[in-house]
């Protein structure tokens, strides 16, 4: 089970991310990102958040603090923002909290540099788990006192969106051609000796107990929670011995080139410049 905290200040939202996240205090004094139980992306986000952040920390790897916040929609109520005060209505109960890290900046790979081991075990680990949001575009990284972070793991073990084809996810490639670690030599053979053989059933079935039941009722195909539970740690534990067989790195897409006119960014547009 997570720490269960309550929220007694909305401070702040974080207008950085997709789901809306807010800043909130509790009563064990600790500042939490909130990330709501009524935000679009729905309750499988949070699930996702809690089974691998609680199994990236197990691996040793950096990821703040986890826990879940009773919220008593009431505390918003001061919030101008008409969508965070929906927000905040559709919230009541529990949401999640991950431990604020104050003055972290966002990672960039073309300012701070990771070692290959580093850079392996993350790029393993976001196989592990099929992460799909840990691109250049969006690093979901954050450097903290000097060291890498993992922030954001809501977008990832995309079989559970649709149970019946879970099984088939576990050979699929992953392609970390895009990942924001690609470029520094990453060393996924490396990561995977030291990695997989930690990744055992009684791992993952200790990650999928910390997420709160009424994240998990109701799952369509499933009779009880703790027969979800169950069904990621199946999904997970056959990919850990082999997915770094299967871990694409090829060129990065280009980048996009910004359509922001040259007077904004500073740079100077070449058709149609003047001499
Ligand atoms: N623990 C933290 N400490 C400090 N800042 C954080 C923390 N978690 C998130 N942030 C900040 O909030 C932003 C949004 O967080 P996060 O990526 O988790 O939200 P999200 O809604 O899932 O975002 P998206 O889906 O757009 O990537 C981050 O980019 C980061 O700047
Ligand atoms: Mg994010």
């Amino acid at each position: 089970m997570l720490t269960e905290v309550t929220a007694t200040r909305y401070v702040t939202p974080l207008r950085e991310g997709g789901s809306l996240p807010g800043i909130v205090e509790a009563d064990d004094l600790g500042t939490y990102v909130m990330k709501f139980t009524g935000a679009g992306q729905g309750r499988k986000t949070l699930v996702a958040e809690v089974i691998c952040g609680q199994l990236g920390r197990a691996l040793g790897l950096r990821v703040p603090d986890l826990v879940s916040i009773q919220l008593d929609p009431v505390i918003g109520l001061g919030e101008p923002d008409q969508e965070v005060q929906e927000l905040l209505k559709a919230s009541g109960g529990l949401n999640l909290g991950m431990d604020f890290l104050p003055g972290a900046l966002g990672f960039d790979p073309l300012a701070y540099e990771v070692d290959p081991i580093e850079a392996g075990q993350v790029i393993w680990f976001d196989a592990l788990i099929n992460n799909v949001d840990r691109s250049w575009r969006n690093p979901n990284m954050l450097v903290w006192h000097g060291e890498l972070w993992l922030i954001d793991h809501g977008a990832t073990m995309i079989w559970h969106h649709n149970w019946p084809g879970a099984g088939g996810w576990a050979e699929k490639p992953y392609d970390a051609s895009d990942h924001a670690l690609a470029r520094f030599s990453p060393e996924v053979e490396t990561a995977a000796a030291a990695l997989a053989p930690l990744v055992t059933e009684d791992l993952i079935t200790a990650a999928a107990a910390d997420v709160p039941d009424e994240w998990l009722v109701d799952e369509p195909g499933f009779d009880s929670t703790d027969e979800l539970r169950r069904a990621y740690v199946e999904a997970l534990l056959p990919r850990a011995a082999t997915v770094h067989e299967r871990i694409i790195l090829g060129e990065p897409s280009r980048p996009r080139v910004s359509q922001a006119p040259g007077w904004l960014t500073g740079r100077h547009e070449q058709k149609g410049a003047r001499a």
